[in-house]
């Protein structure tokens, strides 16, 4: 009897015939999960989190003298002390992998002049005495020289000792018009945290709100992938109940936070110097990281909890902050098009022209807007992950062992280029596009995406199914006629939301000036091989640009300038939202965009 582990977040799936230790079905699965003794349970290095059944598997005398008892009915175990023989979901953090998963943070981003929200201001007040009985905070006021400024009962609570300890000085943290906090000295940096909260990966960029500088990055994957790749999986997880909810919103902080204390200590400081925030994500994570309720986006017509952006303290949240900190939640869309893809537009200058131009952002969920003159038109369409690697055979993510490119020969015989110049252990998404393009320009593929049986390079299993082969090394990598099928839906899915809005438009592809493909697979994928299988219309090549995490771009820029705020504020305004679902001509579309 076979069964299937699955190894997150790399997506990687492993098929076994046999019971044998989750080390063991790493290695078989080309993980190079740390394992420093070598498997002879010393070293603890090859901590992994079981999902789901952690109570089958009662941990070991040797698990229990590595991990606390939490950690343990977390599900945490030792790879090599776990023998496995059922299907099992396995979470592989970071730390216990060798070579991480390749999570894109870079991208464009305009020079943009620093306008931040947050200022310091050290204050000196005269000592109060008996012919000056102003309140403390009165005399604060005065000395901030802002006669509205306003505070929290939790600042309140503690100016008066800061003040007596500290000779009568104070140094006050200020947003607008609201003093934050305060502090005895002043702050060697005014620190900002921006974070693009993706379906599959978080980038995390730490700021100096005073210089614009982004003073460190990390890309770390978002951790509820264990309840599901897509967002309604997560999001059918989050209904059950207020536990459920509250765990999908607390790992995420927990990630959030971890990562801004990493991006803190690298610099020398921690996150309570964090004095500012700023997290986008479409409105799932949108409304999983303000842990707002999600039932109506879990249903027809998929309405958000709240749509407007939104300013609560970073404590409201569990963002680990300056206390009396904010975050600024931008404004959602509609539907699934939530704020990462305004601070993509926002980013890549849709307000600041009328050129004909198509931004797509590729990932689980798709987000595609067309501007047209003054018109800007957004939709949100399912592509599913299989670009990310799900429900493919072979597929991963994008990490050292994936096969990122491919180009085939006339004999059937593929070229394979893979992250990292290791063997292959899987294939990412751009190089199942790449393999399709090259399969249909050969004829190994038809118009309807099917394997010619007779096709160079295709062989047959036991029961008769084609199958290709990518490479044949320590492991064979093959595409299944399954395999393709996943990638045609996929992109039939972008295409059909392209053709949609370009029909909505009046819009011919020859008219389109720019094409903006964000996301990672955006920047690894070949536009060529893109337009070959009909994902993106015939288009000069030149026009098509790869702009990398513009959303990270976006909300690095609202992090920084209250002027590109209000600049985003007027554009989610301004974006037109349409339901692909009710669109006359979508299943036309659709119909049209999954053939290869
Ligand atoms: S490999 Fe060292 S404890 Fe598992």
């Amino acid at each position: 009897m076979s069964f299937t582990i699955e190894f997150q977040p790399l997506g990687i799936r492993l098929v076994c015939g046999e019971p044998f230790t989750l080390l063991e079905a790493a290695r078989q699965a080309g993980i190079s999960l740390r394992s420093d003794c070598g498997g002879a349970g010393i070293c603890g290095k090859c901590a992994v989190q079981i999902f789901s059944t952690p109570n089958k598997y009662p941990p070991t005398d040797t698990e229990k003298t590595f991990f606390t008892e939490t950690q343990l009915a977390d599900g945490l175990r030792l790879a090599c002390e776990t023998i496995v023989e059922n299907d099992l979901k396995v979470q592989v953090p970071s730390g216990s992998v060798i070579e991480g998963q390749v999570l894109q943070v870079e991208g464009s981003q305009d020079s943009i002049q620093p306008d931040p929200l947050i200022f310091q201001k050290m204050v000196r007040l005269d000592e109060a005495n008996l012919n000056n009985l102003a309140s403390d905070f009165t005399r604060l006021q005065q000395a901030s020289e802002i006669k509205s400024l306003t505070a929290n009962l939790e600042v309140l609570r503690r100016i008066p000792d800061l003040l007596r300890k500290n000779n009568w000085q104070a140094n006050l943290i200020i947003r607008e018009k609201e003093l934050v906090n305060l502090t005895g000295q002043s702050l060697l940096k005014l620190l900002g945290l921006a974070v693009d909260v993706g379906s599959t990966k978080l980038a995390c960029y730490l700021m100096n709100l005073e210089t614009g500088e982004v003073l460190a990055t990390k890309g770390v994957p978002n951790p509820q992938i264990a309840y599901g790749e897509d967002i309604m999986a997560r999001l059918a997880f989050a209904i059950k109940g207020k536990d459920e909810a509250n765990t999908l919103h607390s790992l995420l902080m927990q990630s959030i936070n971890q990562a801004a204390a990493e991006l803190c200590a690298q610099i020398g400081l921690s996150s309570a110097e964090i004095t500012d925030a700023c997290l986008v994500g479409n409105t799932a994570m949108h409304h999983f990281f303000l842990n707002l309720p999600a039932e109506s986006l879990a249903f027809s017509p998929f309405v958000p909890a709240v749509s407007n952006s939104l300013n609560p303290l970073s404590s409201e949240i569990g963002l680990d902050a300056m206390p009396g900190s904010h975050v600024y939640a931008p404004a959602v869309i509609a539907g699934f098009v939530g704020s990462d893809h305004l601070a993509f537009l926002l980013a890549e200058g849709f307000s600041e022209n009328n050129r004909v131009c198509l931004g797509i952002d590729i990932g689980t969920n798709t987000e595609i807007a067309l501007q047209n003159g003054s018109r800007l038109v957004s939709v949100s369409t399912a592509s599913g992950p299989a670009f990310e690697g799900a429900h493919i055979r072979f597929g991963m993510r994008a990490a050292p062992g994936a096969i990122e490119h491919v180009s085939i020969d006339q004999q059937g015989k593929a070229q394979i280029q893979v992250i990292g110049g290791q063997s292959p252990t899987g294939i990412c998404g751009s190089g199942i596009l790449d393999a399709v393009s090259e399969m249909r320009r050969l004829g190994i593929l038809n118009h309807r995406g099917r394997m010619d049986k007779s096709a160079p390079g295709i062989r047959l299993d036991d029961q008769g199914k084609p199958y290709f082969i990518l490479a044949e090394s320590d492991r064979q990598i093959t595409l299944s006629q399954n395999d393709i099928d996943q990638i045609l839906l996929a992109k039939g899915a972008i295409r059909a939301g392209i053709d949609v809005l370009m029909d909505y438009l009046k819009v011919k592809p020859e008219e389109i000036q720019e094409v903006l493909i964000a996301g990672a697979f955006g920047s690894y994928m070949r536009p060529e091989h893109a337009m070959r299988i009909g994902m993106l219309p015939e288009i000069p090549l030149g026009r098509v640009r790869a702009v990398g995490n513009a959303a990270g771009a976006g909300a690095r820029m609202m992090l920084i300038s209250k002027t590109i705020r209000e600049k985003a504020e007027k554009l989610a305004k301004r974006v037109e939202y349409l339901e692909l679902t009710v669109y006359p001509e979508f299943s036309m579309f659709y119909a049209r965009g999954i053939q290869a």
